[in-house]
């Protein structure tokens, strides 16, 4: 099995929440409702216009040279360590993006599968590609998750948004929700010298009261590294964010940075 197939007794209807199987090219419910499979490879459930923030195709080619060039490499290691011992199950990555950590997880799991989840239909084609053993659907966090109830054993959430009631939904009962969010630390230096979008100082507090008020808080660690970046690197960490609807001036000298990430991990309340 790969790509798409995966995800065979996994996804639910958006519009009725039976589940969906797949038919040839398409995906159907019981009821009858339909989704065709995209010739990229994913399957668009979200039924609507993107939203305004999507990732553009321009964001994620950043995104992917910054997680290529294994800055974030020490993301990828916290998460691993979080995600616990398990050999299989599925993981879900809800504003997955190109896919680069739900890949990194199923790759070290041999018998893992892994539903790559955005509103953005160029992170879709991306995560599509991502991995053999992810399967790729766009779909609004907002909206609903087309995600069957209970069948989630590590749901990872990177830098995107949370939807308690829906990550308590599909978290099966031993499974655990993993959140990265930055620190108030994170990329502080770029921010001073480009005049970026703060990152807002209550985050970590809302984030304990929403999720912690569907899921059990188990833990919270903190993650840094500090590297000496070229202009380039820095073009694309800024490229690849909220920062690039805002076109700030092209970096000209190389900088030391400071990524600064905190970890929390919720299981079932
Ligand atoms: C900052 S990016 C993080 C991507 C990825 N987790 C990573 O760290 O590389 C946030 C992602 O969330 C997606 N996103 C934004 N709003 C969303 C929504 N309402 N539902 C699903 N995905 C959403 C964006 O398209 C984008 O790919
Ligand atoms: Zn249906």
């Amino acid at each position: 099995m790969s790509g798409l197939q995966v995800a065979q007794g996994l996804l639910a209807c958006p519009h009725c929440g039976g589940p969906l199987a797949a038919h040839g090219r398409a995906w159907h419910c019981p009821v009858g409702h339909s989704f065709d499979v995209a010739k990229q490879g994913y399957l668009n459930l979200a039924g609507g216009p993107e939203p305004a923030n999507a990732d553009t195709a321009a964001m994620l080619d950043a995104r992917a040279r910054v997680q290529d060039s294994g800055l974030f490499g020490f993301v990828e290691q916290a998460l691993d360590d979080a995600a616990g011992p398990a050999e299989g199950g599925t993981v879900l990555e809800v504003g997955a993006g190109t896919g680069h950590y739900l890949a990194g997880l199923v790759e070290r799991r041999p018998t893992a599968r892994g539903l790559a989840l955005d509103v953005s239909r160029a992170a879709a084609r991306r995560a599509a590609r991502a991995h053999p053993r992810i399967a790729s659907v766009v779909a609004d966090v907002w909206r609903g998750l087309p995600v069957l109830d209970a069948a989630v054993e590590v749901l990872l959430c990177v830098f995107a948004p949370r939807n308690a009631d829906e990550f308590a939904r599909v978290l099966a009962p031993t499974g655990r929700v993993l959140v990265v969010t930055p620190s108030a630390r994170h990329l502080a230096e770029l921010r001073r010298d480009y005049g970026l979008l703060g990152i807002e100082l209550d985050k970590h507090d809302r984030l304990l009261d929403t999720l912690g008020a569907r899921l059990r808080h188990r833990a919270s660690t903190t993650h840094d590294t500090v590297a000496t970046l070229q202009p380039a690197m820095i073009d694309d960490l800024i490229g690849m964010g909220p920062n690039a609807f805002h076109a700030p001036p092209p970096a000209r000298a190389a900088e030391r940075v400071t990524l600064s990430i905190r970890l929390d991990v919720f299981v079932k309340a």
